[in-house]
């Protein structure tokens, strides 16, 4: 009897602990700890050693697999929430913000306990990460609590008691663990979020991560709640295909999000405001916008169509593209010179692939027809330089991804 009541317990706290390791596990997915903390595509999973790259320099992640000498298997719980959500480490040194604790903080003790109890349950393994050397003065860890005094804000997320269930908890997604401001919210000069400019789009990696507001220019204004949820599940929709550091995103963590959860994501981001100024459309007879419909017609029409439609969920609408329309090119530009194989996820299986331009056109023809895709279908945005083409050119030959 005794012997058959402690069974019975036994197999509860197992039913308890598979309940808190599957929400750990749905967490740290969401929360995309295995992208960074994975060198791709062999290292073992959350073992640590892939460079992050900053403005500042690269920074290399930790093995936070449960090996005790060269993971975190001997952490205690509160140095492990004191890692996740105020990025100190057991010997009170200051992580850099490349591990975005400065999102991670809006989670509850018990999201990061679950998400601990889902690390616990790994295969630990040993591999021993050498950290980074940062050039003077970000080498010094101990800048770091200038930083954090400057920038980062202990708390939790507070849910708005003005809005649905359903947009707290795509505000705690986006927010929290989704930390989809490290990329979108433009950053100040020590890379700390610009104040005001929340999800208004940035540059990282000779990429721009789009305004992800519901502007109608730049942001997210002509996509349907449908179609924000459809992108970010299947990295697909009709108006667009996600690539570079999205395309990680899509694939580690956002594809893997509960339908429920990519519509509240979908429903926060189209309440954002817009805020980006109307331009006047540039005339005709504008010699980039004559140069660029030419390159156009017998360069790109062929997939996105003469009428910039594009073909669904195959070839992207430039007519509605608000990356193209980002006020920084630099996505445009990069594709174009480029090309790009965008993600392949469960429910897009085969990624459709764009050419490579750079070497058939020069930096004024590339200048002209991303100008042309800017200005033909409305919502018209900033003419593109030759220079800024020439720069960009010359930062992806430095580049080895
Ligand atoms: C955008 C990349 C990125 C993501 C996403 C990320 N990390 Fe990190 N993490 C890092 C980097 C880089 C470091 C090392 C920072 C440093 O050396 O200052 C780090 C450090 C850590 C540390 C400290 C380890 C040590 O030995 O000091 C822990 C613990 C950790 N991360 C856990 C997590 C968890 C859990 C998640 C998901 C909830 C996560 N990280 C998501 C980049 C990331
Ligand atoms: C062979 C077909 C093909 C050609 C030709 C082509 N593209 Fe693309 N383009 C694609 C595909 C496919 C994507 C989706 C990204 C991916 O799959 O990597 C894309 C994506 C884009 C995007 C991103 C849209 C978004 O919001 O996600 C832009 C902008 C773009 N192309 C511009 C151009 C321009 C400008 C040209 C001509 C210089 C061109 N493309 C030629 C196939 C093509
Ligand atoms: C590691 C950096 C990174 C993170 C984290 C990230 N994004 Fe992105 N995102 C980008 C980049 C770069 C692009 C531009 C390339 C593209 O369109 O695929 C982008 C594009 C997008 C687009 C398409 C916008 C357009 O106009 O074409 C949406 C929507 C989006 N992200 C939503 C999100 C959401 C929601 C999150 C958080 C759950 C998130 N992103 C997290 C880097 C990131």
């Amino acid at each position: 009897m005794i012997a058959a009541c402690g069974t019975f317990a036994d197999t509860r706290t197992d039913l308890q602990n598979f309940a808190e390791i599957e929400k750990g596990r749905y967490l740290a997915s969401a929360a995309d700890c295995v992208a960074c903390h994975t060198v791709w595509p062999n290292g073992a999973r959350f073992a640590g050693g892939r460079p992050i790259e900053t403005p500042f320099g690269n920074i290399v992640s930790a093995n936070i697999t449960p090996d005790r000498e060269t993971g975190i298997g001997s952490w205690s719980d509160d140095q492990f929430d004191d890692a996740v959500r105020r990025g100190i480490r057991p010997n009170g040194a200051r992580l850099y913000p490349a591990m975005p604790y400065p999102y991670y903080t809006k989670m509850s003790r018990e999201d990061v306990l679950a998400i601990r109890s889902y690390l616990k349950a790994l295969e630990p393994v040993r591999n021993p990460v050498l950290t980074n050397t940062l050039p003077f003065p970000f080498n010094i860890r101990t800048s770091m609590r200038v930083w954090n005094v400057l920038f980062f804000k202990d708390e939790r997320f507070k849910p708005d008691p003005q809005k649905s269930d359903v947009w707290n908890r795509g505000a705690f997604l986006v927010e929290g663990p989704g930390h989809c401001g490290a990329c979108h919210t433009p950053k100040n000069f020590l890379g700390g979020d610009k104040s005001g400019e929340y999800l208004r789009g940035s540059n990282l990696q000779d990429w721009f991560a789009p305004d992800i507001t519901n502007d109608e220019r730049t942001g997210l204004g002509r996509w349907s709640l449908d179609e924000v949820a459809e992108f970010l599940k299947s990295g697909h929709n009709r108006v667009g295909a996600a690539v570079g550091p999205m395309a990680e995103e899509v694939m580690h963590a956002s594809s893997a999000m509960s339908e429920s959860d990519l519509k509240a994501i979908a429903t926060y981001l189209k309440d954002q405001p817009g805020h980006s100024d109307k331009l006047a459309p540039l005339p005709e007879n504008n010699p980039q916008m004559v140069a660029g419909e030419a390159i156009y017609r017998d360069q790109c029409a062929a997939c996105h169509q003469i009428d910039g439609k594009g073909v669904a969920r195959l070839f992207p609408s430039l007519a509605d593209s608000s990356m193209a329309r980002a006020d920084d090119p630099t996505s445009l530009l990069r594709l174009v010179l480029r090309g790009s194989r965008s993600v392949a996820t469960k429910e897009e299986p085969t990624a459709p692939g764009m050419p490579s331009f750079a070497w058939q056109m020069n930096d004024e023809q590339v200048a002209a027809v991303a100008t042309y895709v800017r200005n033909r279908w409305g919502n018209p945005a900033p003419a593109v330089s030759s220079s800024a083409v020439a720069k960009l050119r010359s930062n992806l030959a430095k580049r080895v991804d």
